[in-house]
This record gives structure tokens, sequence and C-alpha cells, in this order.
């Protein structure tokens, strides 16, 4: 699908992003293997989302839909050993958090499963699992040396590790983490630098025996399956990251974004705009059922300009670093990204692309190994790009459509239901009014 974006005088309006991809994924993980029946409300239901819900079902997992309300799930949990072999191969589609932590969760289960997805997951590093799970006792082959999926996992009984991960990945975490549930004996783990937490978040509403240990986590396992509770999906921050840097670069903006996680772990974005100039306000802090804390976020029209962005902070605003990229080529100045080498192995290698495609709206940027450096304020022109099939780069593109002078189109616009389904409405509301 080919959408056509143009400039917009004005910006207005309320926005609620859809609930967390992340904490989608990982209520219907954690509720599917807990004792009794829990609630999902605000569920993302994106394609991501909805093959986990699948890989959950055909392992005998009741995941149901509640009529007439698309993004509330009910799910009956299996309890500890109530999974059993799916008939075929589980298909992860494009969602790297699916495969990975149903890897986890796999690895422990006396049954074997083969595991696929896209060809853009098919491509990505699947080692990063692999090798602490067969530290931990589980059998799992893959493509290429054990690098690449489809994956088969053989699952037994584990024991528990003491691991330091060589990357920052929140995925790999939890695959480990959830792994640990059902080992002998307790996990510990450390990060070079902190990831998003919401798995140990969900992990601790749900009763299991997880503690911080110099830095590190130490789980537990209790020997009971966790307990199934009812979870309030909080709106999802890397969705709500393309209205902050639209209302924020925009001349003539104020945008409203309702009921979003503002989880430190993975609210880096909020600190590097403010960090560039941006007004944010952040109010009517709550905390989620699911122990997440929830906020409302306003942005209006501000002056910004360019900062570094590397360290610690790059692993807490990842997935935003397609966004922030646009923001920065509006920016007063020169940004610089670095320590970003992950983003080569997501969807797309988002340093390749996000460059080759914002060049092409005459904006200044060069890639570097680890990032890129921006010159900003010198104004884009519409043009015809491409979003390679990735969601993010599509959204990124679209601010960038609407800030350009003259018309842009982008190609694969559909790669938007990946994370956001209402993406293009929800443009139209704030850019219409
Ligand atoms: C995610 C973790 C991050 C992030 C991805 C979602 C998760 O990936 O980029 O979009 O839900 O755990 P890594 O674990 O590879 O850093």
């Amino acid at each position: 699908m080919q959408k056509r974006v143009l400039a917009r005088p004005r910006i207005r309006g309320i926005v609620n992003p859809p609930g967390d991809k992340s904490i989608s994924h990982r209520a219907l993980i954690l509720s599917g293997i807990a004792a009794g029946k829990a609630r999902i409300s605000n569920f993302l239901p994106s394609d991501d989302c909805v093959r986990t819900a699948e890989c959950m079902r055909a392992l005998g997992v009741a995941v149901m839909p509640v009529p007439g309300d698309l993004t509330t799930v009910e799910v009956v949990g299996a309890g500890a050993n109530g999974l059993h072999e799916p008939g075929n191969v589980l298909d992860a589609g494009n969602s790297g958090t699916s495969l990975r932590l149903m890897a986890g969760l796999l690895a422990a289960q006396p049954f074997l499963t083969l595991i696929t997805g896209d060809a853009s997951l098919r491509s990505r590093p699947m080692a990063r699992v692999i090798e602490p799970l067969t530290l931990m006792g589980a059998s799992i082959w893959g493509r290429k040396g054990n690098t690449l999926a489809p994956l088969a996992i053989k699952g037994s009984r584990l024991h528990g590790i003491d691991y330091s991960l060589p990357v920052a990945s929140a995925q790999v975490k939890s695959a480990i983490l959830i792994a640990s549930l059902f080992a002998d004996g307790q996990t510990l783990l450390r990060e070079p630098a902190q990831s998003r937490d919401h798995t140990e978040r969900l992990l601790k509403w749900m009763g299991a025996r997880l503690s911080e240990d110099n830095g590190g986590i130490r789980l537990e396992p209790t020997g009971k399956p966790l307990l199934a509770r009812d979870i309030v999906v909080p709106g999802d921050i890397s969705s709500a990251a393309y209205w902050m840097v639209l209302g924020a670069i925009h001349p003539d903006a104020s945008i409203e974004i309702k009921g979003i996680g503002v989880n430190p772990t993975r609210s880096g974005i909020l600190e590097a705009l403010r960090k560039m100039g941006a007004t944010i306000r952040i109010g009517n802090r709550r905390t989620s059922e699911g122990n997440e804390p929830v906020a409302d976020i306003t942005v209006e029209s501000s002056e910004i300009t360019g900062v570094e962005i590397g360290g610690e902070l790059v692993p807490r605003l990842i997935d935003e670093i397609p966004a922030l990229a646009v923001a920065a080529c509006f920016a007063r100045g020169t940004t610089v990204i670095r320590d970003a080498g992950e983003l080569r192995v997501k969807e797309t290698d988002r340093i390749k692309y996000l460059v080759q495609e914002l060049r092409k709206f005459g904006a200044h940027l060069e890639e570097t190994a680890d990032g890129m450096v921006i010159e900003g304020a010198a104004g884009l022109s519409g043009t015809h790009c491409h979003s390679y099939e990735d969601h993010r780069l599509a959204m990124a593109l679209a601010v960038a459509g609407l800030m350009a002078e003259g018309e842009t189109l982008i190609e694969s616009a559909e790669a938007v239901n990946v994370s956001y389904p209402a993406f293009w409405q929800d443009l139209e509301r704030v850019a219409a009014s």
C-alpha cells in the first residue's frame, strides 16, 4: 500500500496510542503459563502480538477474544506443566519478541517445537538466545551454525545459570527469565546496560521470586505456577514517540498523548527530546494494573537543538531512534547518535535505511558504524520513499512527510500494522484539526 502525505499548517489534538507491544507479548506469554484466568485490557491487537497469541494457542492455551472489544483478551493459563507439543511449525512473522521469548518458554517444555518467521526475522541474530538457553540445558538447532531461524527446540529439564549478557537486550533477558521459571536452582543475570524491565515487573505482579542482586537480577523458582492476574497494558511510548516528535518540530502544534507507559527503562525519548529543548509536560502519573508507571504527555512547538545520544541512554530509546532522527533534521546544529549498532539488526538495518530514505527528503545525514550524524535545520522537500516493510521506518517517514514541502509518497505503508494499526487514522485526526 502506498500512502500520500502532505504538510499541514496546524497540528492539534488528543491521541490515545495503542497498548504497548512489549508488554502485550509478555502479558500473553506469562498469563499462558499461569494458574487461572486473566483479562488483558488495552492489549495491542497488531500483527506482532497476534503472532504471539497464535503461538500460545498452538501450545494449548485458551486465548479468547472478548466480543465487540478488540483490545481485550482473556487467557486461561495452562499452569506450570500444561503446554503441549504443537501440531505444526510456529510462525512468529516479523516479530523478534515473539520468537525470542517463545524460545525461552519452549526450551523448558518436554517436547519438540519448530519455530520460524518472515524473511526479515529469519535474517536476525538468534545465537544470542540459543547460547544462554543451551547453557541452561536446552537443545536448540538453527540455520547457519545455530545462528538463524527457523529454530528446532527440544525442551528439557533446565538448570539455572549465572550469566552476563554480551548486549543489553530485553528479549534475551526475558527469554532467559522465562526459561528460569521452570529451571532447577536460581538464575543470576547481568546486563551491560539496563534494558526495558517489563518482564521483571510482570513476573513480580504474578508472584515470581525476583530480586535485585548487585545491579543484576536474581530469579529463584518457587515450585509454584505464576498467579493469573488481570493486566491493563499502558499506551506504547514507542508509538507515542512519533506524535512527541511531530509536536516538538512543527511550528504550530500542541498534542496531548494519553495513558502512556513512562517506565524509566523505556522512556529515554523523553530525556532526549527535553535535552534537545522540546517543551514536554508529563502529568497525571499513576501505576497500572501490571506494575507499570503511566502518565499523560503534552508536547508543544519548540525550538530544538542538536544533541549527542549514546551510552546507557541508547537501550532506553532504541526503538525511537527513527523518530529522533527526524527530529534531528529540524534541530539547530548537529546531532550525533552513537553506540546504537543494534539498530543494524532490527526489522531492517535501520541505520542504513533511515539515512538512505531521509536523504531523499534532502536531509543532511551520514551513516557511521554504530549510528549516524545529522546536520539539522535545512528544511525537507517531499519525496518518494520506502519503508522496506519496517513499521518504525514507515511512521518516521510519515512525520518527515508532514513536515516537508510538497507531496511525499511512502511505499509499504501498511507496515504500521506491526505495532500501530490505527497510525494513519490518528495522523489524519491530529493533522486535520
Ligand atoms: C523488545 C526489546 C528490544 C526492542 C524490541 C522489543 C522487547 O529489542 O528493540 O522492539 O519487547 O523486549 P532487543 O531485545 O533486541 O534489544
